[in-house]
């Protein structure tokens, strides 16, 4: 790998990854000191070899759908700022709010595994993953996924049109909150959910899925983000620290943290 392939992989896992920011900082110090070139060669093995690892994961992970490719494309492409400036969107989102590579096909495969028919998505985006789980799903499976943005959900709206399995695609517009509310009163329950939105959310909407039942039994749920940066582990009583101790201490689920991308954990409603 070319060290500009190397800064690039690098370039998105700063945001996520402490450890990653450290070294990079180091390696910037390096040069400006009289560090000795076997230290500088070790700080740049290290990121390397991280590098490296990480590259291999993708290459070894079943490829991404065309259609889920060319949602992530279509991300890349938006013009997020001007969008913001304009008023068409209240947050001023870039690419990376899309969830990470690999993450579609970690979420087919547990709907797979789990044999789900039922998903539900909250934090919906550009509809990267929501497409990605409709794929997995069978003719009469559904991906309910809920977007605050009224931008976001006109777009992508236009987008599942176009695309094989996009019908399969039921999306609702509002607070997240009020979403859950209505699909309890609707007596919704998922197989699958995924958690994606706003960090300070998460607890309120932990315990609508579960004290509502839109949870089903032996069902699982995935959150996204859970080491929130690297602050869940480097600060304490941080939002998501709080977060994943609810969780641990919730005798009605079993929960294990997984160290992928931002930290992905899998919790599963006890029964069934
Ligand atoms: C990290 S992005 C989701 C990425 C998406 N899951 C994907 O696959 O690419 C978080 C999304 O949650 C939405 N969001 C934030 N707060 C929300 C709320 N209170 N209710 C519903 N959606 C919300 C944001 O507008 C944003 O689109």
């Amino acid at each position: 790998m070319s060290t500009d392939e190397i800064f690039e992989v690098w370039d998105k896992a700063m945001l996520m990854d402490p450890a990653v920011e450290i070294l990079c900082e180091l390696r910037t110090r390096s040069k400006q000191v009289d560090t000795p070139p076997e230290v500088k060669e070790a700080i740049d093995k290290v990121l390397t070899t991280m590098a490296m690892r990480d590259t291999y994961c993708r290459k070894m992970t079943m490829p991404d759908s065309a259609s889920t490719r060319m949602i992530s494309k279509e991300t890349f492409a938006m013009p997020w700022s001007q969008l913001f400036r304009e008023g068409k969107v209240f947050t001023e989102f870039n690419p990376f709010y899309q969830s990470g590579p690999g993450q579609g096909q970690f979420l087919q495969f547990l709907i797979r595994m789990q044999k789900a028919t039922r998903v539900l998505e909250i934090g919906m985006f550009t509809g990267y993953v929501a497409m990605a789980m409709a794929e997995a799903l069978p003719e009469d499976g559904v991906v309910v996924t809920c977007e605050l943005e009224p931008y976001l959900v006109a777009t992508a709206k236009e987008t599942f049109r176009g695309l094989p399995c996009g019908e399969k695609i039921d999306i609702r517009q509002g607070p997240a909150t009020d979403t859950l509310d209505a699909l309890a009163e609707e007596g919704q329950q998922f197989h699958l959910v995924y958690l994606d939105a706003d960090k300070e959310g998460y607890l309120g909407y932990y315990k609508k899925l579960l004290d509502n039942q839109l949870l089903a039994p032996g069902a699982t749920l995935v959150v996204d983000n859970t080491f929130e940066f690297g602050t869940a582990y480097t600060k304490s009583n941080t939002v998501m620290d709080q977060f994943n101790i609810a969780v641990m201490q919730d005798d009605r689920v079993e929960q294990i943290l997984l160290p992928l991308l931002d930290g992905v954990s899998l919790i599963r409603r006890k029964g069934e």
